[in-house]
């Protein structure tokens, strides 16, 4: 029964397609922009797919700043070099570049650029958050990878350097004015990365489908990025150069993302604590935890499940609900195997001695709290036992 109020908001607007960075001066125009500050990290400035998005300011004799100190993990320092850079360039428009980090890293510096004060004032986990009510800067996002999806979505995961631990700043105010997936730029990222990247944005659309909340927009997404990460992951993995592959892929990455508004799962609390404790790359921690979750999921969310059997190209009309659930958790599993994931957590260094630290992590990190089927901390301990 449908007893109350909900809010439906996807206010980003997407400019897709190969090519889509000739667009961007457009864009900018729209916003009422004149000067970006780049945000990105040291490796992407030497990237072609960088250089790529600087010719297109240079031709259309866009002034520009770039700032490239964000660190894999973006802390506060990043964030605060990158306000001073903004105001010492007079810029009036963020502009993030880059995978997860820079974009959260972009984020944030909106906040700081908008509001003032420090990055723990925002702290969205402290008792008494200071309120973000903008205006703030104009945020534009152009994704080099295909997984996070942080380009559409309210959150920023910043790093506290005083306190060594992650602050979460959230707000719809921060979600960005445009995002704009150029495929293009995402055909030099090797096969490893794409794999772990691209199992990212599927672990997104499952764990969001079987969140029990009630979002019917978001479950339609989810499984629309569910399909496309089946077909196309694959394909991108094993062809780089594969522009529709790599299109498809930005777009389940992006669905992904706008439909965890809803939520996420066990997948993403025990890959957080894989990354925290062991530096697990996340999306590799999310493909190799992501069969397990759902083996211990597949009872409470059968139909889900069935679906995304279907999506495989299972005849799912041929067996019950309970067989075609069974089948999915299978599937994930192949897909893993094919695109060079290993099966187990003990082939990418994880110890037994490490699990007991691992699940008291995963145990607080709060993405659990909305898995398909509620789990204690012993499940986290036996899913992590199972996943060694
Ligand atoms: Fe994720």
């Amino acid at each position: 029964m449908i007893t109350q109020i909900t809010r439906f908001s996807f206010p980003t607007q997407i400019v897709f397609g190969p090519g889509s960075i000739k667009e961007l001066p457009q864009e900018f125009a729209a916003l009422g922009a004149s000067k970006p500050l780049i945000v990105t990290d040291s490796a992407m400035v030497k990237t072609a797919a960088f250089a790529s998005i600087l010719q297109v300011l240079e031709n259309n004799d866009i002034p520009y700043e770039v700032f490239s100190g964000v660190q894999p993990n973006p802390h506060d320092i990043d964030v605060e070099q990158g306000v001073a850079s903004y105001a010492a360039a007079g810029c009036d428009l963020i502009v993030g570049v880059g995978g997860g980090s820079p974009m959260d890293a972009a984020k944030a510096l909106a906040v700081l650029v908008g509001q003032g004060g420090a990055i723990e004032d925002y702290d969205a986990q402290s008792a008494s958050p200071e309120p973000i009510t903008g205006p703030l800067p104009p945020i534009v996002m152009i994704p080099t990878t295909a997984g996070t999806g942080s380009e559409v979505g309210k959150c920023a995961v910043i790093t506290s350097t005083a306190q060594g631990r992650k602050i979460f700043i959230c707000n719809p105010l921060m979600m960005p004015s445009r995002a704009v997936l150029d495929p293009e730029l995402t055909v030099s990222l090797p096969p490893h990365l794409t794999a772990a990247t691209g199992m990212d944005a599927l672990t997104h659309n499952i764990e969001s489908l079987t969140a029990p909340l009630f979002h019917p927009m978001c479950d339609a997404v989810a499984m629309k990025g569910i399909e496309l990460a089946v077909n196309y992951l694959s394909r991108a993995v094993e062809h780089p150069e594969d522009i529709e592959a790599r299109g498809y892929m930005m777009l389940s990455a992006m669905m992904g993302a706008v439909a965890f508004q809803k939520d996420l799962g066990a997948a993403h609390s025990l890959s957080h604590a894989l990354s925290a404790v062991c530096g697990l790359q996340h999306g590799l921690a999310n493909a190799i935890v992501l069969p397990f979750v759902m083996d211990f999921n597949k009872t409470v969310c059968a139909k889900e499940y069935a679906l995304i059997a279907r999506e495989f190209g299972v005849p799912i009309h041929t067996m019950n609900e309970a067989e075609a659930a069974e089948a999915a958790v299978a599937k994930i599993r192949e897909l893993n195997a094919k695109i060079g994931i290993p099966a187990a957590l003990g082939a990418v260094g994880v110890t037994a001695q490490q699990l007991a630290e691992i699940s008291s992590k995963a145990f607080r990190d709060p993405c659990h709290l909305t898995n398909a089927r509620s789990c204690t901390h012993e499940d986290l301990e036996g899913l992590l036992k199972q996943a060694l």
